[in-house]
């Protein structure tokens, strides 16, 4: 009988979430795993078995739309009729859009959101039931070292995955009496299809005046394929993290993400303490400066 964890992913046709489902499947995990497009899912896994190995028993590919509670809920739901359990979460689904406020529509700002914040609340909000009767479980949400010290011409990426980073350390403290771990990850530059043209989006209708936000995009775009971080290492940590008793609620990724993760907490003591006694002038009784 396999006693070991069974994981379910997002977004795993490419990227990350592939190499975690193939890493996985490697050291017999029970896997399921979803996909916009089940052929592309079933293909690039089963291509990283070796040819003819074909899925096995361990592996559920799963074609789900994530901008659906249904279709979310029944992913969930065959998980769980065919394993027995759900262990361990992974909101990975996401991609990145390169604009500045003034130039992305309602509908591309909403459209970001929709699978890098809300697609993330959906699964938990579906998973949780199972966790909670379980009294375990872990949730691994994928954010960005973005979403803690964004970059010129990123805002509304930087945006939704703090929103990632933010609900995680708050899901942490609401669920920790229930036996359920959550880690929030924020990785730096990872070797995937990320900024490459079939997952990065852009403002469909720029305006000439932010030259500084287009040379931003512009040295983005230049680092595709050559990205400092290996998917494969990111996904040996995450099964690190959930075999892990004490996991982190936060996980910067990558040398990238640490150093500009500590750049940003420098700064922001430093802004802190440069306006302590404004933040402290605005007391009914007399400011405590130390
Ligand atoms: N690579 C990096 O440098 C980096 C850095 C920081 C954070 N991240 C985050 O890491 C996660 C994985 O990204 P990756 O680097 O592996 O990129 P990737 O190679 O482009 O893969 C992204 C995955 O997300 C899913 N996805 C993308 N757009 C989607 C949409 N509109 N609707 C539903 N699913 C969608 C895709 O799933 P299907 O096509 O299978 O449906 C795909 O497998 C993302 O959340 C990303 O924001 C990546």
């Amino acid at each position: 009988m396999n006693n070991k964890k069974v994981w379910y992913v997002t977004g795993a046709s490419k990227g990350l979430g592939l190499a975690l489902v193939r890493l996985l499947l490697e050291q017999g995990y029970r896997v399921a795993a979803t996909s916009r497009d089940l052929t592309a899912l079933t293909q690039s896994v089963g291509a990283g078995r070796g040819a003819g190995t074909g899925a096995g028993d361990s592996f559920l590919p799963l074609e789900t739309d994530l901008t659906s509670d249904s279709s979310i809920a029944d992913s969930l739901k065959k998980t769980h009729d065919t394993f027995g359990r759900i262990d361990v979460i992974v909101n990975n689904a996401g991609y990145g859009i390169g604009g500045t406020l003034e130039e992305l529509s309602a509908e591309e700002v909403a459209g970001n959101f929709d699978i890098n914040v809300f697609a993330t609340i959906r699964v938990i909000q579906k998973a949780m039931p199972y966790l909670r009767t379980q009294r375990s479980g872990h949730i691994l949400n994928i954010s960005s070292i973005a979403g803690f010290a964004g970059a010129t011409g990123w805002a509304v990426y930087a945006a939704a995955k703090a929103s990632v980073i933010a609900l995680s350390e708050v899901l942490a403290q609401d669920v920790a009496s229930l036996g359920i771990k959550v880690t929030a990850i924020a990785p730096g530059a990872f070797r995937t299809q990320f900024l490459s043209a079939d997952s990065l989006a852009f403002a469909k209708n720029p305006i000439d005046d932010y030259t500084d936000v287009r040379a931003s995009h512009q040295r983005y775009l230049a680092m595709d394929g050559k990205q400092i971080g290996d998917p494969e290492k990111a996904a040996a940590v995450f099964i690190r993290l959930a075999e892990n008793p004490t996991p982190p609620t936060l996980l910067f990724l990558g040398s990238d993400a640490y150093n500009r993760a500590i750049a940003k907490c420098a700064d922001l003591r430093d802004q802190i303490e440069t306006w302590k006694p404004v933040s402290f002038s605005s007391q009914i009784s007399e400011p405590q400066l130390s």
